[in-house]
C-alpha cells in the first residue's frame, strides 16, 4: 500500500507529530509513504519526498512542517491546475492520501472527494481552533502558552510604565485564541470577532481597574475584532492582497488613548503564535490523529475527515457540511469577561 501526505495552509506545531505518527502506522502494515510538499502545489507539481521510518522518527517535536505548506488551491486554476494533479496522482500510483489542512486545505480535499472520488482522508488542522469538527486542534495549545508567555513578559514592563499594553493575537475570523489566552493569563479585556467592540465599554472597564488603584492593564485583541471607528484613510484588510487582518490593536490602542489620559503600547504577537516546538498535550494529539488517519486508510474507509469530541477521535464524511467554521463558545468569554473591571 502506497499512501501520500500533504500539509497545508497555515502551519502550526504538531504537523510533523502527525506525519511520523501516520509513517509509522503505515509502515507497521508493511505500506509506504511519500510526502508531497507545499500543500496542495506539491501534487500540481509534482514535488514528494520519501517518508521512511528513519527520516521521521526525529520528528516528533520538532514545529512547523518538513514538507513545508502553502495557500495553492488547484480550483483557482482548475482547467491547468486540476488534470496535473490528477495525473500526478495516478503517476504516484497512490492507494489513499491523506490531507493535514484547515478549511481550505480540507474543502479543496472535499471537492476532489465529490469530483474524482479520490481515496483522501483528512485531518484537521487551525492555531484558530476554528474548524466545529474538533474540540480542540493540535497546535492550539501551543499557540496559547505562546500567548501566555509573551503577556507575562509584557506585563512586567506595562507595571514598570503604568501603561495598557495591547496585544494582538492571530484568529481571523474567531477568538478562540485571545479567548483562552485571556482566560490563562488574567487579561483586564479581550476583544474577539464574535463581540462588536464596545469602545466606552472597554474605556471604562479600564477606567474602574485604575480607580481601584491597578496602574497598568493588558488589553488581548483578536486580529480579526471588528474596528470600533476604522480610519478612512487606512489600508482596510480587504485592501490587501490576499485578505489580511491585522492593525485593529494599534486602532484600539488610539481609541482607548483619545478618551483616557494612559499612554498604551501595541505588540502584535503575529507568527510567534504558529512557530516553535509543540508543546506535549500537542504532541499526544497530533500523534493520536496521525494514527487515527492512518488507521482509516488501512481500513479503507475513504472520503472521510477526522473529528474529536470529547477526547474521542472518530470521522465523519469529508464534504463541505462537515467543514463549517466553528464561531467562539460565547461561555468561554462570559469567563473571561468574569474579570473585567
Ligand atoms: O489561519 C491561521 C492563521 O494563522 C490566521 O490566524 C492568520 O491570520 C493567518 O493564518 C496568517 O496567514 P499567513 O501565514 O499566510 O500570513
Amino acid at each position: 500500500m502506497k499512501v501520500g501526505i500533504l500539509t497545508g495552509g497555515g502551519d502550526c506545531p504538531g504537523l510533523n507529530a502527525v506525519i511520523r505518527a501516520v509513517a509509522r502506522r503505515v509502515s507497521e502494515a508493511g505500506g509506504e509513504c511519500v510526502g508531497f510538499l507545499e500543500g496542495w502545489r506539491g501534487l500540481v507539481r509534482g514535488m514528494t519526498k520519501p517518508l521512511t521510518l528513519d527520516e521521521v522518527e526525529p520528528w516528533l517535536g520538532r514545529g512547523g512542517t518538513v514538507l513545508g505548506s502553502s495557500r495553492t488551491n488547484p480550483y483557482r486554476d482548475p482547467d491547468a491546475d486540476l488534470p496535473r494533479l490528477r495525473r500526478n496522482f495516478a503517476d504516484a500510483g497512490l492507494d489513499a492520501l491523506i490531507v493535514v489542512g484547515g478549511d481550505d486545505t480540507l474543502g479543496v480535499a472535499a471537492r476532489l472527494v465529490n469530483d474524482f472520488d479520490l481515496p483522501i482522508v483528512g485531518v484537521p488542522k487551525t492555531i484558530d481552533n476554528d474548524l466545529a469538527l474538533v474540540d480542540f486542534s493540535f497546535g492550539f495549545d501551543t499557540a496559547v502558552n505562546v500567548v501566555v508567555e509573551s503577556v507575562e513578559r509584557l506585563r512586567t514592563t506595562a507595571e514598570s510604565h503604568r501603561r495598557v499594553m495591547i496585544v494582538e493575537t492571530m484568529g481571523r475570523s474567531t477568538g478562540w485564541l485571545a479567548c483562552f489566552a485571556g482566560i490563562a493569563v488574567g487579561a483586564d479585556y479581550v476583544l474577539v470577532p464574535e463581540v462588536p467592540i464596545d469602545v466606552p465599554h472597554l474605556v471604562s472597564a479600564l477606567k474602574r481597574r485604575r480607580e481601584a488603584g491597578r496602574n497598568h492593564a493588558i488589553v488581548l485583541v483578536a486580529e480579526g475584532a471588528r474596528r470600533p471607528d476604522p480610519d478612512p484613510g487606512a489600508p482596510q484588510p480587504e485592501d490587501l492582497d490576499p485578505p489580511r487582518p491585522g492593525g485593529v490593536g494599534a486602532t484600539v490602542a488610539r481609541a482607548i488613548e483619545r478618551r483616557l489620559d494612559v499612554e498604551t503600547r501595541t505588540v502584535v504577537l503575529g507568527h510567534l503564535q504558529r512557530g516553535g516546538a509543540p508543546t506535549a498535550h500537542d504532541r499526544v494529539l497530533a500523534t493520536r490523529m496521525g494514527l487515527a488517519a492512518a488507521e482509516l486508510v488501512l481500513q479503507r474507509r475513504l472520503g472521510t475527515v477526522l473529528t474529536l469530541r470529547g477526547g474521542r477521535i472518530g470521522d465523519v464524511p469529508l464534504d463541505s457540511q462537515a467543514l463549517a467554521v466553528r464561531p467562539l463558545d460565547l461561555a468561554f468569554y462570559q469567563d473571561a469577561a468574569a474579570f473585567f473591571y
